[in-house]
């Protein structure tokens, strides 16, 4: 068998299917277009419309290597030879075209023919009473029988969630030799370790499996296949593991090199170069894919995967952030085809160097916390260190199990495993829970039954705002109804309409439709599966009926002031990057009539300045007046007019190109102005923080932003009345104020302390205690300080002094204890003294030997409480 890298192999999957009439579509993003999934875990996900028969495919043969996150084994990443969290799935896909035939015997000549696999070290497994495939294995391949493994459902047999297409599977497996095996007796087909690997599973999607379990007939067969591109390229290259191929090795090789560490001399070592190596592929794909660390959901998983490569390399000596040593590594591999990875290099570079460098602070702060921990344990008598305390520093701080165990060993303490292992599965079973719940609402619905049956929604909304349209359906509660009467709520499916559906940040439109007998009011808008309007309406008068034609009219006010703020939103995105920088990239936008959002990667604050700059440039743009050019291309060449993107679209997909000329270019398929002018003027409220690396400018245009402008200058106008300032004068009268403010607190402390001072002699007594002078007194509605500094006063009056003073302000009572050094080393404690009278006011405190405090909440006691107090001194002093 030939040697080749893992980017020929890859295009020799492609070509081989191409050849055989299949669509070559480019990988489709991590991010699925599913909200059941988090990740594209499989190569049919993309496709699963075309298999649920939602959606109808452009073509009926297809090809991918497909990018592919899968998080749920992650502890096993770098212990065995072929986890991972980022992978590459070779598949092939017929829709309604060919079959198990041509599926087995095409796979069989692409492993046999083409990568040159040794025919007589293959097995095939099939589902146990799959005849049709056995036939095909049997009579046509001319595998013998004892090469052909019958399983049940439990192996041969793939379903994508409880409920939709699925189908009997037949595996494919490659004998690498007795040297791979686990060495049991049994060890065959089946045998869960490294010898008979599974290389491709061919799944014959024919069945559309019920609620109640029943599998009906699919009324065209699939194929769906799918096979790890590192799996395969690990056996061309004839390494062990995946991580020995030339996908992984240039990378983990540099990571030991830079740590000092030599590749197979140690287990431990040899798992964190693997999990970096791993995690770092997965973190730039995610990233370069739009995905940006968050607490929750994709965002969280990116951010988790980052903190553990950080963390090994804290275990094989990294003291210092080193991910983006490796970074080159990871694009120079698959830089090809993946071109995201070039076209966000900034922004990549720029997460994971925040996102390191702030973990070490956190690795840092959890150290100290484990240190504390420490210990308050060993104060207790107690060497090991609890289960959950471990968990929580996994958890929380990112910990690894093993660095907890390194720290608890260094200070000679053990770790409670068990307890450990425990939180975790009970997290781990949480998690399960979860993902179950996720797992079943991956249901069909009432919106994919009318778009199977009446297609996409044709939208005239571009340059219309009204239209007459044959009602297609009538929806309410789940349910379809042939009518909807007044007073009901309800959702409307049309042929063709004008108004817009919630997408791409821009909210739904409004407006009325008028039926022959009724009359509708449309809150809302929004789209299903894609492709599908659905008008959310009021009935206000009469009766609709399915079938009948209404007329359509949007809220064309309300949709002209969504349409400046959504061009707005095009010249901010431009802006931005001119004044901040090309690292600047869209990351979320929500545009309303009333306002704009915009969500930007950038690490800092902008200044004053920046806004200045950024609301300059826009307002240029918009006096400038230039005539939007809207144009529709498909993706590819869209991308290539150098069109900025968001990650929605997909390849081969039609799309809008919105251009303003001489200035950006956006994919788009939301509504415009036609020239820039339409804006009026555009105005920022407000810039802030939401999350990591990402910011949130508020804007306004048109008459929203001119009552902004009013706002502010009503509030100027009122600001300088009150101060009897100009407008330009007001931040010179404001700070003018702010002094004289200070200075009048400032006097009217030294006041206070004046009067205090003064009534000193009359409230303040002294008693002898044994060789000390005892202070009592008591000064109501005097705060901590000025207690403190009457007492540093009466202190110097005699020799070895103690303070005891008290002050009621309301319900409260506070307690100052103060002693000189003298009388501190005459036996004197302030802090005893007043842990010991502070509970007579129903308090507590205490504090160091020389100065102590307390509060109370009973005033009635302070004469009681002082009276005492020369007794209890003389306790202290042993007298
Ligand atoms: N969808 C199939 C799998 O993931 C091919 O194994």
């Amino acid at each position: 068998m030939k040697w080749r890298t893992g980017k020929e192999i890859r295009k020799e999957f492609i070509d081989f299917w191409v050849s055989r009439g299949s669509r070559h579509y480019p990988s489709f993003s991590l991010i699925p277009d599913d909200p059941t999934l988090l990740f594209t875990i499989a190569g049919m996900v993309p496709f699963k419309p075309y298999y649920l028969g939602i959606m109808k495919p452009e073509v009926t043969r297809a090809v991918t290597s497909q990018k592919c996150v899968r998080t749920n084994d992650i502890d096993n990443v770098g212990r065995t030879a072929r986890h991972h969290t980022f992978f590459e799935m070779l598949g092939n896909f017929s829709w309604g075209d060919y079959f198990k035939y041509e599926a087995i015997t095409w796979a069989w000549e692409f492993l046999t023919d083409v990568i040159g696999l040794d025919g007589s070290r293959l097995y095939a497994t099939i589902y146990k009473d799959d005849e049709e495939a056995y036939s095909v294995w049997r009579n046509t391949v001319g595998l013998p029988d004892e090469r052909i493994y019958r399983f049940d459902k439990d192996e041969n047999f793939w379903f994508m969630g409880n409920q939709g297409p699925c189908g009997p599977c037949s595996e494919i497996l490659y004998d690498q030799g007795p040297s791979f095996s686990c060495g049991r007796p049994e060890c065959r087909v089946g045998c869960n370790c490294d010898r008979y690997l599974e290389i491709w599973n061919l799944v014959f999607t024919q069945f559309d499996l019920q609620k109640d379990g029943t599998l009906l007939p699919l009324p065209k067969n699939n194929i769906d296949t799918g096979m790890g591109l590192e799996r395969l390229t690990s056996i061309v290259q004839g390494v062990r593991t995946d991580f020995e191929t030339d996908l992984f090795r240039p990378i983990i090789d540099h990571v030991c090199s830079s740590a000092g560490i030599v590749y197979g001399a140690s287990q431990k070592s040899d798992l964190a170069a693997r999990v970096i190596s791993d995690h770092l592929r997965s973190v730039a794909f995610m990233i370069a894919d739009g995905i940006l660390p968050a607490n929750d959901g994709q965002g969280y998983v990116l951010r988790r995967l980052l903190r553990r490569a950080a963390r090994y390399g804290k275990l094989i000596g990294f003291d210092r952030p080193f991910l983006l040593d490796f970074l080159p590594d990871v694009i120079s591999i698959m830089e090809d085809p993946y071109v995201e990875l070039c076209d966000n290099r900034m922004t990549i570079e720029q997460i994971i160097d925040v996102e390191e460098k702030r973990f070490l602070r956190t690795l840092q702060q959890g150290t100290e916390l484990l240190d504390a921990e420490i210990a308050t344990l060993r104060g207790q008598g107690r060497n090991e260190i609890p289960g959950d305390v471990a968990f929580e520093l996994y958890d929380t701080y990112g910990f690894p199990f093993e660095l907890t165990l390194e720290i608890a060993q260094e200070q000679s303490m053990t770790v409670d495993k068990p307890g450990f292992d425990r939180a975790m599965e009970e997290q781990r079973a949480r998690a399960r829970a979860s993902s179950k719940h996720v797992k079943s609402e991956f249901t069909g619905d009432v919106y994919s039954a009318i778009l199977n049956a009446e297609g996409n929604t044709e939208f005239l909304g571009y340059d219309r705002s009204e239209i007459a349209s044959p009602v297609l359906a009538i929806v309410n509660k789940g349910e379809r109804l042939d009518s909807l009467e007044k007073g009901m709520k309800g959702e409307i499916v049309l042929k063709k309409t004008v108004f817009y559906a919630e997408k791409g940040g821009q909210i739904g439109d409004t407006g009325f439709l008028n039926g022959p007998d009724s009359v509708l009011e449309v809150v809302d808008t929004i789209v299903q599966h894609g492709s599908l309007t659905v008008h959310k309406v009021k009935v206000l008068d009469g009766v609709l009926r399915t079938g009948e034609t209404v007329s359509g009219s949007v809220n064309v006010d309300r949709r002209d002031a969504i349409r400046k703020n959504h061009t707005a939103t095009h010249l901010l995105h431009e802006a931005l990057g001119r004044v901040l920088g090309g690292h600047v990239r869209q990351a979320g936008s929500l545009v309303s009539e009333k306002s704009l959002r915009f969500d930007f990667t950038h690490f800092d604050a902008m200044t004053q300045k920046q806004i200045e700059e950024v609301e300059t440039i826009v307002n240029e743009r918009i006096q400038a007046n230039t005539s939007l050019e809207v144009t529709e291309s498909d993706m590819e060449h869209a991308r290539g007019m150098g069109a900025k993107a968001l990650f929605e679209e997909k390849y081969g997909d039609v799309v809008r190109v919105v251009q303003i000329p001489g200035f950006s270019m956006e994919l788009c398929g939301g509504l415009h102005v036609d020239a820039t002018g339409d804006i009026g003027v555009f105005k920022i409220l407000r810039e802030e923080s939401v999350g990591s690396g990402t910011r949130r400018i508020t804007a306004v245009t048109g008459m929203e932003a001119f009552s902004a402008f009013q706002r502010v200058s009503r509030v100027n106008a009122r600001v300088s009345g009150l101060l009897s300032a100009s407008e330009e004068g007001i931040d010179t009268a404001v700070e003018a104020l702010i002094e004289h403010s200070k200075e009048l607190e400032r006097r009217l402390e030294e006041a206070k302390l004046k009067a205090a001072t003064s009534s000193i002699e009359s409230k303040a007594k002294s008693v002898s205690v044994g060789s000390v002078t005892l202070w009592v007194g008591r000064f109501d509605d005097t705060d901590a300080d000025l207690l403190r500094e009457l007492g540093d006063s009466v202190k110097q009056k005699t020799e070895r002094s103690v303070v005891l003073f008290a002050s009621a302000h309301g319900e409260d009572v506070l307690l100052v204890a103060m002693a000189d050094q003298s009388a501190v080393d005459a036996g004197a404690n302030a802090g005893t003294l007043v842990k010991k009278l502070a509970s007579m006011v129903g308090g507590k405190g205490g504090g160091r030997p020389n100065m102590a405090q307390a509060g109370g909440r009973d005033p009635s006691k302070i004469g009681a409480l002082l009276d005492a107090a020369p007794s209890v001194l003389s306790e202290i002093l042993g007298g």
